[in-house]
């Protein structure tokens, strides 16, 4: 359901020898940007450590992960399976050099018999350091991450993600939309209430409308492929365009009639009657006669009865069926 963009697909998965030279020159190129030294650079064996996960120990050298796991027997054996170890395939990266992609160059760590002041230890770091760490490698799939609500309020990569301890996938803390909860306890009252978006019962995601690691939108929303609100990606019948389009549906957007986690009233309505809703806007249509009826009539039968196609119509200027 959230395919809407490219995953993660860093050069690095190209299998050496797959692809054209050329392709593999742009492909950098462009990676170029994104991708710093510790991803592209050999930090083979013996290397100096250049990177800023080396601020701990300008000096130190990279020893490669066999000697890492020497002592970290543990997270070592349990780091084959993570997705990390496809770091191994970057171009000019070199297997055994993982554990120090992220951890910095660890020979003084290793001289100093595991002096904890000569590595880089995320769980300890600035969530700026820890940030711009990880980003070294995915600012492609995630570029507007540090001007997102999340980076602004110090909540990092490692708030949500553990690299060694998830049993969730994509290495998330706890799975949604428990994670978010944690945090967001103001919406989980939403999600509650009797009519919502069955987020609670894993039909959709949180992040099917947000992405949390930043977007152009307000309040990390997503956008639909054609730039649309989010949710005309998956309710299609009310996305036109329409002959005659219902000027608030695209000017001000779905949320002006609805409530995009819960409401108390069906269909998602932020009004408690759809004439309430409506008489929001169009004040005099309740009172008067122009619809032919009685006076007053109209405010016991809903609006929509005959203005069926709220969302816009192709056939009729008032939206009647
Ligand atoms: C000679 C044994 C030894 C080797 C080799 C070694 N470590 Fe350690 N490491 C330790 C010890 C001991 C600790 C402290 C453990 C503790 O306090 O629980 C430690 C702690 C750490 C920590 C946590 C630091 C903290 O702030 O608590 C990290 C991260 C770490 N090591 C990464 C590495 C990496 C990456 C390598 C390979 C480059 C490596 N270690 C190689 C012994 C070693
Ligand atoms: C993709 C980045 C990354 C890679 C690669 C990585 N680590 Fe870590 N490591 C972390 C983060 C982040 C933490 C903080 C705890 C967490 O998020 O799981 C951490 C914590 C640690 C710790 C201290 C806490 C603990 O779980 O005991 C040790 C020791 C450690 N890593 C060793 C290693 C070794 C050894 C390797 C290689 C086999 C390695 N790391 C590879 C990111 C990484
Ligand atoms: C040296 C490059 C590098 C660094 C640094 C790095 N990663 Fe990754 N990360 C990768 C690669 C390569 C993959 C696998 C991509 C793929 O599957 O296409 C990956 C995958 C992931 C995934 C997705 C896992 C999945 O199941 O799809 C998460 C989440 C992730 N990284 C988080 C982090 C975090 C958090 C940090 C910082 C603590 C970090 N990474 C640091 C290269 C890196
Ligand atoms: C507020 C929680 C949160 C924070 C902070 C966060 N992530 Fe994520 N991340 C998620 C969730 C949830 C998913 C799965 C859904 C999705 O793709 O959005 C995910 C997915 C991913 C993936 C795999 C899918 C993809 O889109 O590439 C990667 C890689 C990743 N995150 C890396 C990072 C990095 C790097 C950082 C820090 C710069 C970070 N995340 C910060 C919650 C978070
Ligand atoms: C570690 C705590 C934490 C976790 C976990 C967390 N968030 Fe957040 N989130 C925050 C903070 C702090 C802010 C910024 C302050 C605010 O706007 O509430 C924020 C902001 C946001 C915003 C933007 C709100 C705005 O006003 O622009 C959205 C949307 C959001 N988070 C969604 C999520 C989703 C979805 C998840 C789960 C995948 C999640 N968050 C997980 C703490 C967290
Ligand atoms: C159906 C799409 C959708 C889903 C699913 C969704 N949101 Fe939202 N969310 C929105 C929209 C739209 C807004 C903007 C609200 C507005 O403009 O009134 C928003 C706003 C927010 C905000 C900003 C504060 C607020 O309440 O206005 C937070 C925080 C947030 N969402 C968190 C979450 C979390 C956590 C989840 C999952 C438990 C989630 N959202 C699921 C669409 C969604
Ligand atoms: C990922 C797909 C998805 C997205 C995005 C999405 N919705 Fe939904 N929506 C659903 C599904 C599935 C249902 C019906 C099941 C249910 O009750 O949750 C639904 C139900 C509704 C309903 C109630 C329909 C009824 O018959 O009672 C309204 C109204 C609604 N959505 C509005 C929105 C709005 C507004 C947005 C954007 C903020 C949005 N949706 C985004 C999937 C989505
Ligand atoms: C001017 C107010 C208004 C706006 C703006 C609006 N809706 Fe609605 N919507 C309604 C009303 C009223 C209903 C209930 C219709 C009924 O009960 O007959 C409804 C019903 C729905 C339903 C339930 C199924 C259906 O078609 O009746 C969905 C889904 C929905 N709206 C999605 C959206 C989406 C997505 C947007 C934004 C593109 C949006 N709405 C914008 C007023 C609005
Ligand atoms: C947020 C404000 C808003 C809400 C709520 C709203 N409308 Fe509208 N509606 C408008 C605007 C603005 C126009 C365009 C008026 C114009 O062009 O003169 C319009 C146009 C219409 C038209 C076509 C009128 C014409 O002159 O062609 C009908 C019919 C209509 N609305 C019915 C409804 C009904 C029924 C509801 C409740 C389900 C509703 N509207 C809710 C703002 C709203
Ligand atoms: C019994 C059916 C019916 C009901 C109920 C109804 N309308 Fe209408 N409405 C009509 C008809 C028929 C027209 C005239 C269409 C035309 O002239 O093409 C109309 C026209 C309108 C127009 C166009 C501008 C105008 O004044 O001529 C608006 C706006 C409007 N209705 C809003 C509402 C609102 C708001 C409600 C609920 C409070 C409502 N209608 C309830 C049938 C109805």
């Amino acid at each position: 359901m959230h395919t809407d963009r490219p995953v993660t697909r860093l050069p690095i998965n190209a299998a050496p020898g797959k692809r054209s030279g050329l392709l593999v020159f742009l492909t950098l190129w462009l990676g170029a940007a994104i991708l710093c030294a510790t991803a592209l650079a050999a930090p083979a064996p013996g290397a100096k450590s250049s990177d800023q996960s080396g601020k701990q120990a300008p000096n130190a050298q990279y020893v490669g992960s066999d000697t890492c796991a020497s002592c970290h027997e543990e997270v070592s054996k349990n780091f084959a399976t993570n997705p990390h170890t496809k770091m191994a395939l970057m171009p000019g990266n070199h297997e055994g050099v993982t554990c120090e992609n992220c951890h910095g160059a660890g020979s003084e760590h290793v001289a100093g018999g595991g002096d904890i002041t000569k590595i880089f230890d995320p769980a300890k770091a600035s969530s700026k350091d820890v940030d711009a760490k990880c980003l070294t490698c995915h600012a492609g799939a995630h570029p507007d991450f540090l001007r997102s609500p999340h980076a602004k309020a110090n909540v990092s990569c490692v708030s949500c993600h553990s690299i060694h301890a998830s049993k969730e996938e994509t290495l998330l803390k706890a799975p949604q939309p428990t994670l978010c909860f944690q945090c967001h306890g103001d919406t989980r009252a939403a999600f509650n209430m009797p009519f919502h978006h069955q987020v609670p019962e894993g039909l959709i995601k949180c992040t099917d409308c947000h992405d949390v690691h930043g977007t152009f939108a307000e309040n990390n929303l997503r956008t639909a492929a054609d730039q649309s609100a989010i949710c005309t990606k998956c309710h299609t019948d009310v996305r036109g365009p329409f002959v005659y389009e219902h000027t608030p549906v695209k000017a001000e957007g779905c949320t002006s009639c609805h409530s995009p986690h819960g409401s108390q009233n069906a269909r998602l309505l932020n009004m408690p009657s759809i004439n309430t809703l409506c008489n929001q806007c169009h004040s005099r249509v309740a009172n008067g006669t122009v619809h032919g009826q009685g006076a007053g009539s109209d405010e016991l039968e809903p609006c929509t009865t005959c203005h069926t196609y709220i969302h816009g119509s192709n056939i009729n200027a008032a939206f009647l069926r």
